[in-house]
């Protein structure tokens, strides 16, 4: 009799990119999705690689994880567009971090002065030396920041060469397929871990399971027999999508004080993005991409200029503490790689590989010890 597969639960970029990992490494891999796979919070994303503009700095076992996944995206991205014939654009032009009154002046000075104590290779620059370096920057900012090493990717090809490398490494991958329920296996391990799926035709199957990986994000809380694993709570991002067209031509990442602008190669310029806890609401306001544009010609005026072409709202999945839950989830055989919140692209590499040993090796790396679903219960 065959071995029961490893299931995951979630094809967004997380869910992807460990799947892809097992299924390189030899593995069966059955990989469900409740609709279609890339289609959520991975597809809504602005793929912004920035752990030194995003992270608090009280986390620092989050900004450490981070600069590691970080450094790791170079090689995952050459080894990714290896194994699925795709790019991913991957842009290391570094991202500006801007202020343009006295407060948020103040704000960028602690954030500067974090990041040298983290020994990070930034520069405090002039607005005229940041204006230099791109033309595009509005001239009379109050402050400027450079951060070289905070890079993008451009998450909808992510998503879409993950899906490719995964399936050709033999994954196999059932979209349109809601997981109702995950059922743990028994202490002594006789008794594998399992799920029930409902497949487009309502009928229900029951799937033996190696492990079960719920890498799920904000659906992890519709999975019944997942009541003791942490929360994750839905936290809507408004963005707008605008069509850069010369003689516009922003070449860097810019984060102002109320929006941040990511320049895809492709021409699309992703304006994003609003931070409300609302819940499950996914609809776009006017209030929202009226702050947005706001915040965004604040920094870069020639935004004015540009076409919209595009506005969605997406749901960050969130722990309790804003960290990602990593690891095994306390009952036996069920796994966690979830909660990336605002840093789901930039943590895919890390997630996948160290998710990938703990299922192959059963061993939790240091990397994610400190991630444990199981830190709040205490
Ligand atoms: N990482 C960008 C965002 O969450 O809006």
């Amino acid at each position: 009799m065959r071995e029961p597969p490893i299931v995951i639960i979630g094809a967004g970029t997380v869910g992807l990119a460990v799947g892809w990992r097992l299924a390189e490494a030899g593995e069966r891999v059955v990989l469900f999705e409740k609709e279609r796979a890339g289609r959520g919070a991975s597809w809504q994303a602005a793929g912004m690689l920035a752990p030194d503009a995003e992270i608090g700095f009280e986390e620092l076992e989050l900004y450490a994880l981070s600069r590691e996944s970080l450094r790791r995206w170079p090689a995952f991205a050459d080894e990714l567009e290896d194994a699925s014939g795709q790019q991913v654009d991957l842009r290391t032009e570094g991202t500006f971090v801007v202020a343009d009154d006295p407060d948020s002046a103040n704000a960028l000075r602690r954030l500067f002065e974090f990041q040298k104590e983290q020994g990070l290779g930034v520069d405090w620059l002039t607005p005229e030396a940041a204006l230099e370096r791109e033309p595009f920057l509005a001239p009379r900012l109050a402050a400027a920041v450079f951060a070289p090493s905070d890079h993008q990717v451009d998450n909808r090809r992510l998503v879409q060469a993950l899906r490719t490398a995964f399936e050709r490494a033999g994954g196999e991958l059932h979209e349109d397929t809601p997981v109702p329920s995950v059922h743990p296996g028994n202490e002594g391990g006789n008794e594998p871990p399992a799920v029930t799926t409902a497949g487009d035709d309502g009928n229900a199957e029951r799937v033996e399971a190696r492990a079960v990986v719920v890498a799920a994000g904000v659906g992890t809380r519709d999975i019944d027999g997942l009541e003791e694993a942490p929360a994750v709570r839905p936290v809507k991002g408004q963005m707008i999508e605008l069509k850069a067209k010369r003689p516009f031509a922003l070449e860097h990442v810019v984060r102002g004080p109320d929006a941040y602008l990511a320049p895809k190669s492709d021409g699309r310029l992703l304006v994003g993005a609003t931070s409300e806890e609302r819940g499950f609401d996914t609809r776009v306001t006017a209030g929202g991409l009226f702050e947005l544009l706001e915040g965004a010609r604040q920094v870069v005026p020639g935004v004015d200029e540009l076409e919209v072409t595009g506005a969605w709202a997406g749901l960050r999945p969130a722990a309790r503490d804003n960290a990602p839950l990593l690891g095994e989830s306390g009952r036996p055989g069920i796994v966690m790689a979830t909660g990336h919140y605002r840093h789901g692209v930039l943590l895919t590499p890390v997630t996948a590989d160290e998710i990938a040993h703990l299922v192959l090796d059963g061993e939790t790396s240091h990397w994610i010890e400190a991630f444990s679903p199981r830190r709040f219960l205490a």
